[in-house]
C-alpha cells in the first residue's frame, strides 16, 4: 500500500517512518508481455512493471511543496519515490544526491518546465523514470548521463519540440521510450543515437511531418514502433530497413499515400497498422498489397485500410483490390 503523506500534521514524519522502515509498499502486477494479436493488445504498450522485490520501500508524497522535499527524504531508504501530482514547478538541485539506491521515480503530472543539469547524478540505480504530463520544452543531455541502468524512459505529454543531438546515447540499457503527445516535427539519425536495446518506442500524437533515412540506425533491436496520429506524407523507402527485429509499426492516421514495402526479411513476426491514411492505390500500393499477401505480415484494422485515390477507388479496402486493379490505374 502507498504511505500517503500530508505536510500539514506533525504525525506525518512517523508514518513517513513506517512505511520505509517497515511495510514495503508492492508494485501493481501490470502485465509486460506480449500477447497474441498486437494491433489490439493495451500490454504492447505498457510500460515494463518490475517484480516486487522483498525489501521494496515505495514513498508517495502528496500535497508537499518542492522545498520541503529533502525534509521527506532525509531518512531512510527507497526504491520507489512517487512525487506524482504534487503542482511542483522545480525540484532541489540536490534531491537525489543521498539516495543512489532509487530504482523507480515517479513524477507524473507536476508543472516542471525544466530540471537541473545534475539532478540525476548519483542515481546510477535507477530503472524507471516517469516526466508524464509535465511542461519540459527541452531536454538537457546530462540529465542521462549517469541512468546506464535506465529501462523505461517516459517524457509523453510535454512540450518537446525536438531532441538534442545524443541525447539518450548513455542509455545503454534502455528498452523502454515514450515520446508520445509531445511537439515533434521531424526524427534524425542523431536523436536516437546509442539505444543498443530499445525495443519499444512511442512517438504519437506529435506533429511529425518527416524522419530522415537512417533515424532507426541507432535502435537497431526495435520492435514496437509507434508513430501514428502524426501528420507524415511520406517516409523514405529504406527507414524500416535495419529493423531486423520489428513486430510492430503502427502508422495510422497520418497523411500517407504511399508505403514501399522494404523491411527487413529478418522481421518474420511483422503486423502493420496503415489505417486511416489516404493511400493511393497505384502500382506501389499494389506491390505492398501483394507482399503483405505472401509474406506472414498481420494487417491490423483492415477494413480501415483504404484507397483515397484514384477517384474510382476511393473508399476500397486496398487489401480487397486484386493487383490487376491497381495495373489499370
Ligand atoms: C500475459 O500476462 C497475463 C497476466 O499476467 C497472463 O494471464 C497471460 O497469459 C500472459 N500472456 C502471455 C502471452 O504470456
Ligand atoms: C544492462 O542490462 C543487463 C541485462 O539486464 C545487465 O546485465 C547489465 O548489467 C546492465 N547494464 C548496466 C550498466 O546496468
Ligand atoms: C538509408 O539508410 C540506410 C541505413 O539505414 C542505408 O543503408 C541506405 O543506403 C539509405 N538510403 C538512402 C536512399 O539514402
Ligand atoms: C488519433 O486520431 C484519430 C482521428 O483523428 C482520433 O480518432 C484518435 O482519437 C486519435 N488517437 C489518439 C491516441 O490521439
Ligand atoms: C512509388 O513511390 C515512389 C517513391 O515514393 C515514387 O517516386 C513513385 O512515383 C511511386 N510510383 C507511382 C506509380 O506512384
Amino acid at each position: 500500500m502507498a504511505c500517503w503523506v500530508s505536510v500539514l500534521s506533525l504525525a506525518c514524519m512517523g508514518s513517513l517512518l513506517r512505511c520505509i522502515q517497515a511495510s514495503p509498499c508492492p508494485l501493481l502486477p501490470v502485465p509486460n508481455n506480449v500477447t497474441e494479436n498486437p494491433c489490439s493488445s493495451p500490454s504492447v504498450e505498457a510500460m515494463p512493471v518490475y517484480p516486487k522485490e522483498a525489501q521494496r520501500a515505495s514513498i508517495k508524497i502528496k500535497n508537499t511543496p518542492s522545498f520541503l522535499l529533502p525534509l521527506f527524504l532525509a531518512h531512510g531508504t527507497f526504491q520507489e519515490l512517487d512525487l506524482s501530482n504534487n503542482e511542483l514547478r522545480s525540484l532541489p538541485k540536490t534531491l537525489f544526491h543521498d539516495h543512489p539506491e532509487m530504482d523507480t521515480l515517479d513524477l507524473t503530472n507536476n508543472l516542471l518546465e525544466d530540471l537541473p543539469p545534475e539532478i540525476f547524478k548519483n542515481s546510477n540505480a535507477l530503472r524507471k523514470l516517469v516526466l508524464h504530463r509535465n511542461r519540459l520544452a527541452t531536454l538537457q543531455p546530462s540529465w542521462f548521463d549517469s541512468l546506464q541502468r535506465l529501462d523505461a524512459l517516459d517524457l509523453s505529454n510535454n512540450l518537446l519540440k525536438d531532441v538534442p543531438p545524443s541525447c539518450f546515447s548513455k542509455l545503454e540499457n534502455l528498452t523502454y521510450l515514450d515520446l508520445s503527445f509531445n511537439f515533434l516535427h521531424t526524427l534524425t539519425p542523431q536523436m536516437l543515437q546509442g539505444l543498443p536495446r530499445l525495443e519499444k518506442l512511442k512517438l504519437k500524437g506529435n506533429q511529425l511531418l518527416s524522419v530522415t533515412n537512417g533515424t532507426f540506425q541507432g535502435a537497431p533491436n526495435l520492435k514496437f514502433l509507434f508513430l501514428q496520429n502524426n501528420t507524415l506524407t511520406s517516409l523514405p523507402a529504406e527507414l524500416f530497413k535495419p529493423l531486423n527485429h520489428l513486430e510492430m509499426l503502427d502508422v495510422s492516421n497520418n497523411k500517407l499515400n504511399s508505403l514501399e514495402p522494404h523491411f527487413s526479411s529478418q522481421a518474420t513476426k511483422l503486423s502493420l497498422d496503415l489505417s486511416s491514411n489516404p493511400w493511393t492505390c497505384d502500382k506501389n500500393m499494389s506491390a505492398l498489397v501483394t507482399w503483405v499477401k505472401q509474406s506472414v505480415v498481420f494487417l491490423c484494422a483492415e477494413p480501415q485500410t483504404t484507397c483515397d485515390s484514384p477517384k474510382n477507388l476511393e473508399g476500397q479496402v486496398v487489401t480487397s483490390l486484386l493487383p490487376s486493379t491497381f495495373d489499370s490505374c
